[in-house]
């Protein structure tokens, strides 16, 4: 058992099986992947007890360090779109300093280079001006698996969209949520349908032209009543352009936004915490760190209601393995807590192993 686990940890370990789970784990909690599939990850293994011993591995893995981030360079934002958290956010707004990223990505570099970063929060990247010298940084520390989100109204300025195209990220994503100036304005309130559409057009351009390996993915809001009607459309223009898109699902921030209308799932009551009966595997991939340094345990916590540490004063691997675990353990207990208790974004989301009826727990015991 013991040889077979560690086969596991050093295939999970290997480059090719972490951008695996990464890519994986990542879509379908975004991504309309899981929603087709009904939220349910399935892993190639079919017999139980090479599920249990993968579940071990897994759990051990992640218990140590996580792999997934999302770093707030800013929260400042230039649009106030009618799904997003940043309006009913009641925390301070700011940039995050220079010296401070560093810090995070050198721990990063120096545990998991694999990590999966997300170099947004709640706010727009571009709207940061020291953002270009942080995926310098970021380039330069060898981290590779990093995807930055943008909403596409300053890919015309500045150079921005050439600069980006030649920072060397893993992905960058541009959100889209119509394909028409009236519908994507209802939606990004005080943006320009054109800006974005155009400059997601010269961002391929560049990207081609330095035959760069950066991918770009743009995402679709499903905002129902608003702009389902154009996602035919969209998906036609993307096919035309040979573009590649997904479509996402609304969520609430954890009920940070409930007047958010999210019945892109029918009887999202019913996937409310709830009807939850194990952890959330959220709880497994990382952690969301805001501008400021301080760190709560998911990116629906989007006003850091739960503040578990702050990273001005401590480590990643500190808050982790320390408030975090505690998080980690009260849900292998059956114990929910907080925002989780309003959250309907992953309810019905597994994980690598949580098919298992380990969950972990003869590991953190
Ligand atoms: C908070 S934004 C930050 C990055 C950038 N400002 C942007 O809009 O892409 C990150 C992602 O969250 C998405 N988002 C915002 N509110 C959402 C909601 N209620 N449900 C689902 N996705 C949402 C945005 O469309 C964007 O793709
Ligand atoms: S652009 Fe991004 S951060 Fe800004 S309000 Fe819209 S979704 Fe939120
Ligand atoms: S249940 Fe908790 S950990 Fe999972 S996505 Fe929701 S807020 Fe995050």
């Amino acid at each position: 058992m013991q040889s077979t686990n560690r086969r596991w940890q050093n295939h999970l370990r290997s480059k090719g099986a972490i951008s695996f789970f990464l890519d994986r784990l990542q879509s379908h909690v975004f991504s309309t992947s899981w929603q087709h599939n009904n939220g349910v990850f399935t892993f190639p293994i079919d017999k139980r007890d090479e599920e249990d011993e993968f579940a071990r591995a897994y759990f051990e893995m992640t218990d140590a360090f996580p792999y997934e981030f999302h770093i707030e360079v800013t929260s400042h934002c230039n649009l106030n779109c009618i799904m997003c958290a940043r309006s009913a956010m009641s925390r301070p707004k700011g940039n995050m300093e220079l010296s401070l990223f560093k810090r995070i990505v050198d721990e990063i570099c120096q545990h998991q280079p694999h990590a999966y970063i997300h170099l947004y929060g709640i706010g727009e990247p571009l709207m940061d001006p020291g953002l270009f010298d942080k995926l310098e940084y970021i380039a330069s520390a060898g981290l590779i698996n990093v995807v930055l989100f943008t909403n596409g109204q300053l890919l015309h300025r500045d150079d921005n969209a050439r600069r980006l195209a030649a920072s060397g990220l893993a992905s960058i994503g541009v959100d889209l949520d119509g394909m028409s100036p009236e519908t994507y304005e209802k939606i990004r309130v005080g943006g320009t349908f054109e800006k974005a559409r155009d400059g997601v057009l010269a961002l391929r351009e560049h990207l081609a032209a330095s035959d760069s390996r950066t991918r770009l993915e743009l995402a679709y809001q499903v905002y129902p009543g608003v702009n389902e009607q154009e996602i035919e459309a969209f998906a036609k223009w993307c096919a035309s352009e040979n573009l590649e898109y997904k479509l996402v699902n609304m969520h609430t921030w954890g009920g940070l936004r409930d007047n958010v209308n999210p019945s892109g799932v029918e009887g999202l009551e019913d996937m409310h915490f709830a009807t939850r009966k194990g952890p959330c595997p959220m709880l497994w991939s990382g952690f969301f760190i805001a501008w400021d340094g301080r760190v709560t345990h998911c990116f629906q916590d989007a006003d850091l209601r739960q503040p578990l540490g702050d990273l001005a004063s401590g480590s990643i691997a500190e808050l982790w393995q320390g408030p975090h675990r505690r998080l980690r353990r009260e849900q292998i207990k059956g114990e929910f807590s907080g925002v989780c208790l309003g959250c309907s974004t992953c309810s019905n989301v597994s994980g690598p192993g949580f098919g298992s009826p380990l969950y972990g727990s003869q590991l953190l015991d």
